[in-house]
């Protein structure tokens, strides 16, 4: 059986967080809140103890988990080495949506890793997450709390339905503020790369760190490589609703009644998102908005994909987003989603 426990009161609190940090502690695994999506945490020592997560995901041990830490120096007992890079990222963006990878200290055990020789660090800002790490004392591997390939949970009901029956408990932390997965950078490359874009866009990353890519790029997404994998970007398709998802964009209404029909979509079944040029008279058609602005749009988008799944949804048409900052890491989920499988 899953519990859910709320967090709305204080009392709440200090109760949710003592029963997850007993679970936590006897290597356990616990769905917690992050401000970016819920995640499936489990002792960052304990190998054992992630495998669980694994295990309960459905997911690849070659992938490997973030580490959350409750402050600095719980991130530097997660490393070799502290590089300038990382104070000054940590100092700008900490705490927030941002994950720093930097060689692994040899309390990190592979099953976090992959096996492989670096660590993915972030310091989540959220209150009840930093509360259960306090209480626990040391770091928390957490991958979202979504069973494998399905669209990460911004809520903890999408937690408990994704993963019902497979963890004990569930803590409600409300919604997630930022809604889309934390950038993640590698400062064990010089000039550091971002792996996966997050809300701290690339120009805000290469602003800190006074790294100017050629041709005014900032460093962007890098290639598959052999060995563990890097980032999410090297699994094509994830993020993904159970619906077909397919983007387009379109000039008015007729246009994209056009267009749904040669690329096959059923208009009983569909579901539009759109945020720019908004169908008015698609008949047969379910319309949802999403906002203009893309932090609200982030912090919506998985919400939305959620509800199409919940309403039946046969496809799911998404409105094309710009491909650069400040849209670009919604850009990239979109296009992970519309990813056939
Ligand atoms: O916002 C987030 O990052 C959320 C919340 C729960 O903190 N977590 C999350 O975890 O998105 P997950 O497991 O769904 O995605 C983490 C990704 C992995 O797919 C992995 O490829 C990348 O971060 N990653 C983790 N450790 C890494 C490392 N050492 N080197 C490169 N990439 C790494
Ligand atoms: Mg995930």
């Amino acid at each position: 059986m899953t519990e859910v426990l709320a967090t709305g009161a204080p009392g709440l609190v200090d109760e949710a967080v003592r029963r997850a940090a007993a679970l936590l502690r006897e290597g356990d695994v616990v769905v917690l809140p992050t401000e970016t999506v819920y995640g499936l945490a489990a002792s960052a020592w304990d190998g054992a103890a992630v495998q669980r997560v694994f295990a309960a995901k459905g997911r690849p041990s070659t992938n490997p988990l973030i580490v959350h830490v409750a402050d600095e120096a719980m991130a530097r007992l997660c490393v070799r080495e502290w590089p300038d890079s990382a104070s000054r990222l940590a100092a700008a963006f900490w705490p927030g949506p941002l994950t720093l990878v930097l060689p692994r200290s040899p309390r990190i055990p592979d099953e976090v890793t992959a096996g492989g020789d670096t660590v993915g660090i972030r310091l989540p800002a959220h209150p009840v997450m930093i509360a259960v790490i306090r209480a626990c004392g040391f770091p928390l591997a957490a991958p979202s709390a979504n069973v494998s390939n399905a669209v990460s949970p911004t809520t903890a009901a999408h937690a408990a339905a994704s993963l019902a029956g497979r963890v004990p408990l569930v803590v409600d932390g409300g919604p997630c503020a930022v809604g889309i997965e934390s950038t993640v950078v590698d400062l064990t490359v010089d000039p550091p790369r971002v792996l996966r874009p997050g809300m701290i866009d690339e120009d805000a990353i290469a602003a800190v760190l006074d790294v100017h890519a050629p041709a005014g790029r900032a460093p962007g997404p890098e290639a598959p490589a052999a060995g563990p994998l890097r980032s999410p970007g090297q699994l094509a398709r994830h993020y993904s609703p159970a619906a077909r998802l397919v983007v387009l964009s379109w000039t008015d209404d007729a246009d994209l009644g056009r267009q749904m029909a040669e690329a096959g979509i059923d208009r009983a079944g569909a579901h539009v998102l759109a945020w720019n040029r908004v169908p008015v008279s698609l008949d047969g058609v379910r319309v949802h908005v999403l906002p203009r602005d893309p932090a609200a749009c982030a912090r919506d988008l998985y919400a939305q994909w959620h509800r199409c799944d919940e309403l039946g949804a046969t496809a799911i048409v998404v409105e094309r987003v710009p491909d650069a900052p400040p849209w670009r890491a919604i850009a990239d989920r979109i296009a992970r989603a519309a990813t056939p499988a």
